[in-house]
Formats: structure tokens, sequence, C-alpha cells
């Protein structure tokens, strides 16, 4: 059978799980499902494709523009392709979705105070001392998913059983056997 691509797009918080979650997936669907599968990772690519890029608005979305395109590229040669982008505005993920065409969008839930406790990077510290300007959840905003395709909620579940909530909606989807 044709392999399928999809993006599935992993919005949320910083610190709620977006890439622990994206690269377990990623690790289950090669190993154990032989599919071709690809991680672009917000922080990661903002390292090497977005490092002229900030964290307004605008940055956000030239930064969300170039994600999309890869990933599409991507989809359009059979990948299933995991993107974990805190994409925090609605219309970012519209596009994203319209952009893409075979696109689901997975909320990556986790409340902002136990995002704020675990603050794994430290990076929470420093934005309610007021030292990062527009920190996504203290400064910045985080529109929550209208209506997204899959909600995972971090604080309630582990990493392997989000994993594998992800994994059964792609095989509820057809993408894997
Ligand atoms: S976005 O909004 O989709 O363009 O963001 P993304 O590309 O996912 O990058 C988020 C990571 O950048 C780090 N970081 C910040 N996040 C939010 N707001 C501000 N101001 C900020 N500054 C740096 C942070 O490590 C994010 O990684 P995650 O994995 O989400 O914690
Ligand atoms: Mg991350």
């Amino acid at each position: 059978m044709e392999q399928k691509g999809i993006a599935l797009w992993l919005t949320g918080l910083s610190g709620a799980g977006k890439t622990t979650i994206a690269y377990l997936v990623g690790q289950r669907l090669k190993n154990d499902h032989h599919v071709r599968v690809q991680v672009l990772d917000g922080d990661l690519l903002r390292k090497v494709f977005s490092k002229d890029l900030g964290f307004t608005r605008e940055d956000r979305f030239r930064h969300i523009e170039r994600a999309a395109f890869i990933a599409k590229l991507l989809i359009e040669h059979g990948v299933i392709t995991i993107a974990s982008f805190i994409t925090p505005y609605q219309e970012m993920r519209d596009y994203c979705r319209k952009q893409i065409g075979s696109f689901a969008e997975i909320y990556i839930k986790c409340p902002l105070s136990e995002c704020i406790e675990r603050d794994v990077k430290g990076l929470y510290k420093k934005a309610l001392k007021g030292k990062i300007p527009y920190f996504t959840g203290i400064s910045d905003p985080y529109e929550e998913p209208v209506n997204p395709d899959l909600v995972i909620e971090t604080a309630t579940e582990s990493p392997d059983e989000s994993a594998e909530r992800v994994i059964h909606f792609l095989g509820r989807k057809g993408y894997i056997q």
C-alpha cells in the first residue's frame, strides 16, 4: 500500500510536552510501523532556519509559514510529519491546515500552572520576572484550539500513553496499519 503523508501539528504551551511526544511518536512509527517519518520541532528549527526571527506575532507567523512549507513538501513524499510548534494563534493553525491539506491539529494540553511548575528550561522563571518579552502564556497570548482533531492531556497521562493515543488516531484515520 502506498504510504499517505499527513502533518500532525502539535500545538501547546512551552513545556506542555510537544517535543517529548513528537519524538516518542516518531520513534514508534519508525520502529513498529516502518513508515517514513520526520519530526519538525520549533525550538530546533529556530536554531537553523529561523535564526533571523523572534517571537512577535509577525515573526511567529513567518516562522510557521516556513515550517508549513517544509511540512507540505514532506507529506507530498508520503512522509508522516510531526510538527511541534507552539503555534499560539488559531489563525496560524487554520493557515497550516489550508496550506498543507492533509493535516491534524493536535492540542498538547497542559495547565499553565503545571508548565510553570515544570519549568524544564527555566524560561517561565525569567518570563515571570519580566525578563522575556513576548513569552507565551505570560506576556504573550496562547489561543486554545477551537476544534482540535485530538486533545492530549499531559498533566494526567504519561508520555507513553499520549504517544499511544496519537498512534491510535493515525490508525483510525487509515494512515498506518
Ligand atoms: S512559535 O510560537 O510556534 O513560533 O514557537 P516555536 O517555534 O514552537 O518556539 C518555541 C520555543 O522557543 C523557546 N522560546 C520561546 N517560546 C515562547 N515564547 C518566547 N518568547 C520564547 N523565547 C524562547 C522555547 O524554548 C520554546 O520551546 P518549547 O518546546 O515550546 O518549550
Ligand atoms: Mg519543545
